[in-house]
């Protein structure tokens, strides 16, 4: 027997971010989370899974993987495999489509794209609600990139209703500037740094409490598509998480020099009657979530500062494509 699928995921920017878990192994969150798709950022996978493979085999950018990404990917394979009751090894070629100077994250569009070609390939025909239960267990991140625009990713009560709902295609004036600071790998991954956060900082139970107040809000100005009030609470949430960091022990902290001028430039824009709003995740590249029609004048802005090559115009991106 033979098998394969190929697929196509977009990045996701969350406005409301999750940071922590409340199940390791299941990936289930503390909090609700929501965050924007963006097209310029996408993953494209095909998985084959066929007997004449003697184990699995995980190609990234054209680069055969070693033990530990491959094993990563294999596990997440393995629940495919059992689901279907296939005792087949696979072979992944995967391509991160990042603009030149990328060095972003990639888990969310990697492992959705990963999850819907394996959705094709072993013949589970997961709906894309299931779809994104399943993108969960391989990254938290991953299971918003199953959809497009506007999409909230429920913490649920199990593992069964941990999932993705699309609320809005933001097909509207939104998009977003990336300012990348640099490309160098994190010190600390995003899986540790939010272990280390739930575990040791004093400020975590505050976290929790008030990104689940900020996501209420926010679907609110979503709803209305009022600007201004979703940048602010995107804006406060995102400094939130960083703070719960800083109470770590040892303390984390992502930022660089340059992020915090970006932050003063996005004040500044903002003094001066553009409304655009900050966020950061876990590396010092800043997101500036802004009207499109605004993103050009913005990055004039920041040209006068930064490299051109260092900032990324991004639109509102689309959910998973099968290829
Ligand atoms: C700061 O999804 O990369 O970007 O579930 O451990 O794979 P794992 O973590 P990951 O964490 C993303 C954290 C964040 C915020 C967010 O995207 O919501």
């Amino acid at each position: 027997m033979k098998g394969s699928g190929k697929a196509r995921a977009h990045a996701n920017i969350a406005l409301i971010k999750y940071w922590g878990k409340r199940d390791e192994s299941l990936v289930l969150p503390m909090n609700s989370s929501l965050s924007l798709t963006i097209d310029c950022f996408y993953s494209e996978t095909e998985v084959v899974f066929s007997g004449d493979f003697d184990r699995d085999y995980f190609y990234l950018n054209g680069k055969l993987q070693e033990k530990d990404a491959t094993e990563r990917v294999s596990k997440f394979l393995d629940l495919f495999r059992k689901a279907k009751n296939l005792d087949l090894p696979a072979r992944v070629e995967s391509i991160n489509y990042l603009p030149t100077a990328a060095g972003l994250a990639s888990s969310a569009s990697g492992f959705a794209a990963l999850a819907a070609a394996a959705n094709v390939a072993s013949g589970l025909n997961l709906d894309k609600r299931e779809l994104s239960i399943y993108a969960r267990q391989g990254s938290g991140s991953a299971t918003r990139s199953i959809y497009g625009g506007f999409v909230e990713w429920r913490k649920g009560s199990s593992h069964e209703d941990s999932y993705a709902v699309p609320i809005d295609d933001a097909s509207w004036d939104v998009g977003m500037v990336i300012v990348v600071i640099n490309k160098r790998e994190k010190k600390v991954s995003s899986r540790a740094g939010m272990k280390r956060t739930v575990e040791t900082s004093p400020f975590y139970k505050v976290w929790v409490e008030s990104a689940e107040e900020d996501l209420k809000e926010i679907k609110i100005a979503i709803k209305n598509r009022d600007f201004e009030r979703m940048g602010l609470i995107a804006e406060r949430n995102g400094l939130k998480m960083h703070a719960s960091m800083l109470g770590a022990n040892p303390p984390l902290s992502y930022w660089e020099p340059e992020s915090l001028v970006v932050m003063q430039m996005v004040h500044q824009l903002r003094r001066e009657g553009i409304p655009c709003y900050f966020t950061m995740d876990a590396g010092p590249n800043v997101k500036i979530l802004c009207r499109l029609s605004e993103s050009h004048k913005i990055r004039d802005r920041l040209i006068e500062v930064f490299d051109p090559n260092q900032i990324i115009i991004a639109k509102p991106g689309p959910g998973i494509t099968i290829l």
